[in-house]
């Protein structure tokens, strides 16, 4: 079976089951800013899983595109890529674990053909808890799933492929078990499905015994059903929510590796082709050794990944999703170095063969191939000076420390396999520890920074965030009215202390203009009007004028908020396409103040601005 051939089966199993197939969101988070990228189905339909309305009901189905880094370093084995695709049905609340459970091992079984004796699957319990549930997580007072337990049984599931794990293993939020959730996020019990590849040998390298969540190989998880039904407060405590919602995902890839029977993830027809293509230009054997095949698999995943980053219109560079996609492409540069092949001879022919797999899905790869070959290469110029300058720099060093090879590392993106073995061929010895020092207060720096991004986050859908969030409406139909109907939204980014905007508009804005749109703004909270929102079919609200923003794919049915009367009774001062959440009267939002206007792109002007309690 093919990817596409299980994608359309899953959509058609939940279409029956009275699911609407939704778009995937961008994989390049816009309105986000907790993080870069999506990396999960769930991410795009927060609001909805807190209470929000969907415009499409309340049992949706799509595939997401999604790129998780925290996995970079496992790629490389046979099943672990930065870039998948997730297949994902939700109960807003609606249907529950008595529906799910069963519906997705009818699916696996049923539809796709997965033998039922291969399947084992795992049930919240206690950390450590005894074998056979019994307790549940006294930490965060959540009890056993012992409903799962029953619906699995009497699915036909012996209970020996029952397993039971604790929080660290069978609980699901964006960050994690529930002591590390923020306050805020969401999330609750999951209950996995793994597939096992009963050829591949247990490697007690991983352990004694071989188990489902063991790392030899032999399972692989294919599906998580998360019971979204908790979430974080001030006190510490995790509260119910008013739903419960389900939310499952299932890597598309590892469903095609199980339906294949091969435990290899790169033998799937989305990436077998790109390996196919590095083979023919090495003129090397996937086969003949790990190596060689670790390096094929890392240059088809990173290239894959790196495509679905620039047809989205991000251009390496040092920040933000520009680091990652150019992290991405010098990784699997190098990992081309070691297979001795050169920029010239992969670079176009493997970008036309990852365009060629998804212009079915992205019909857009068809225009942006050439482009995206020649930023491609641009940046295979930008390493090659990046090396050469790297180089110099470690000549003039007579003896390397772990300082040292850190500072080269990170101002020059030099790779530390080429100083290790640069310092090897000088025969010197070389403090690794050191620089694994450097780089984890680095790491730790990062990741504060990036914890601090998350606390102020649209992730926990705040008053404050809220509030902005409707401010936007405002800030952007009184930019149209002052400087005209050329302003177009090109991008929002919203934390609990402020909004950011991107528009378009050629120059900069008067001190009179920024003046006009404020008061305007202000003007129309004072006004008290109230927020409200209508479903419509996207088609006949486009026609109708409303705004849009053009980055985005709508589903066929879509809220409009309209700011001021509601539609049919007066004009609104301002409607658009939105999936909200909002507050309902403009005289919440206090004052309006813009902060600061400048300059981002040719012909893109950014404003950010605060609201203050008047
Ligand atoms: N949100 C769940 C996951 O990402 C389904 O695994």
């Amino acid at each position: 079976m093919t990817a596409k051939e299980i994608r359309q089966k899953y959509f058609e199993f939940f279409k029956n089951r009275g699911h609407a197939i939704i778009p995937a969101a961008a994989l390049v988070c816009e309105s986000d800013p907790t993080t870069l990228f999506t990396s999960s189905g769930m991410q795009p339909l927060v609001p909805y899983l807190l209470g929000e309305s969907h415009p499409l009901g309340k049992r949706l189905v799509d595939s997401q595109p999604c790129l998780r880094l925290e996995d970079i370093d496992e790629v490389g084995d046979n099943r672990h890529t930065t870039f998948f695709e997730m297949l994902g049905n939700w109960s807003l609340g609606d249907y529950f674990k008595a529906e799910q459970l069963p519906w997705i091992y009818e699916f696996l079984t049923q539809e796709l053909g997965l033998s039922k004796d291969r399947l084992w699957v795992s049930v919240f319990s206690a950390e450590g808890g005894p074998a056979s549930g019994g307790e549940g997580d006294k930490n965060a007072n959540v009890p056993w799933d012992e409903e799962s337990f029953a619906i699995w049984k009497k699915i036909g599931i012996p209970e020996n492929r029952i397993l039971f794990y604790g929080p660290k293993k069978n609980w699901w939020s964006r960050s994690g078990p529930p002591d590390k959730m923020p306050v805020g996020e969401i999330g609750g019990p999951d209950s996995e499905i793994f597939f096992e590849f009963i050829d591949i040998h247990h490697d007690s390298k991983y352990g004694l015994n071989c188990h489902p969540n063991c790392d030899c190989g032999r399972f692989m998880e294919i599906g998580n059903s998360v019971f979204i039904e908790y979430m974080k407060k001030d006190n510490g405590a995790l509260e119910e929510l008013p739903l419960k919602n389900v939310d499952f995902g299932g890597g598309l890839e590892r469903l095609v590796a199980a339906v294949n029977n091969n435990p290899d993830i790169f033998k799937i027809d989305l990436l077998w082709p790109l390996v196919e293509i590095i083979q023919s230009l090495s003129k090397k054997d996937y086969h003949s050794d790990k190596n060689t095949s670790r390096a094929m698999r890392i240059m088809a995943d990173h290239f894959r990944a790196a495509v679905m980053i620039a047809r989205e219109g991000i251009q390496a560079s040092n920040k933000t999703q520009g680091y990652i996609l150019r992290r991405l492409l010098r990784r699997a540069m190098l990992f081309a170095r070691r297979l001795n092949l050169t920029e010239s001879s992969y670079l176009k022919p493997l970008v036309r063969m990852v365009c060629k797999i998804y212009v079915d899905i992205f019909p857009d790869l068809k225009d942006k191939e050439t482009e995206i070959s020649a930023a491609f290469q641009q940046e295979a110029d930008c390493f090659d000076k990046a090396l050469k300058n790297g180089l110099r720099e470690i000549e003039k060093v007579e003896k390397l420390d772990g300082k040292t090879a850190f500072y080269i590392y990170e101002s020059f993106g030099f790779p530390l396999e080429m100083i290790l073995e640069i310092v090897k061929e000088r025969g010197q010895e070389f403090n690794l520890e050191e620089f694994e020092e450097e780089q984890k207060k680095h790491q730790d720096l990062s990741r504060q920074a990036a914890e601090g991004m998350f606390k102020g986050g649209l992730a926990d859908q705040s008053h404050e965030v809220v509030k902005l969030h409707t401010a936007t409406h405002l800030l952007h139909q009184a930019l149209r009215e002052v400087l005209g109907e050329g302003v177009k939204q090109e991008g929002s980014n919203i934390t609990a202390e402020r909004l950011r905007f991107d528009f378009s508009h050629s120059q900069k804005m008067t001190l009179e203009e920024l003046k006009n749109v404020e008061d305007l703004v202000n003007e129309k909270i004072g006004e008290n009007l109230e927020v409200s929102f209508v479903v419509m079919d996207k088609d006949q609200a486009l026609k109708s004028g409303v705004r849009a923003f053009f980055k985005e794919k709508y589903a066929d049915k879509v809220k409009v908020y309209n700011i001021g009367p509601s539609m049919g009774s007066g004009s609104p001062f301002s409607r658009e396409i939105c999936g909200g959440p909002h507050i309902s009267k403009t005289s919440e939002l206090g004052r309006f103040k813009i902060i600061k206007e400048e300059a981002v792109a040719k012909g893109i002007r950014r404003i950010r601005a605060s609201l203050e309690n008047s």
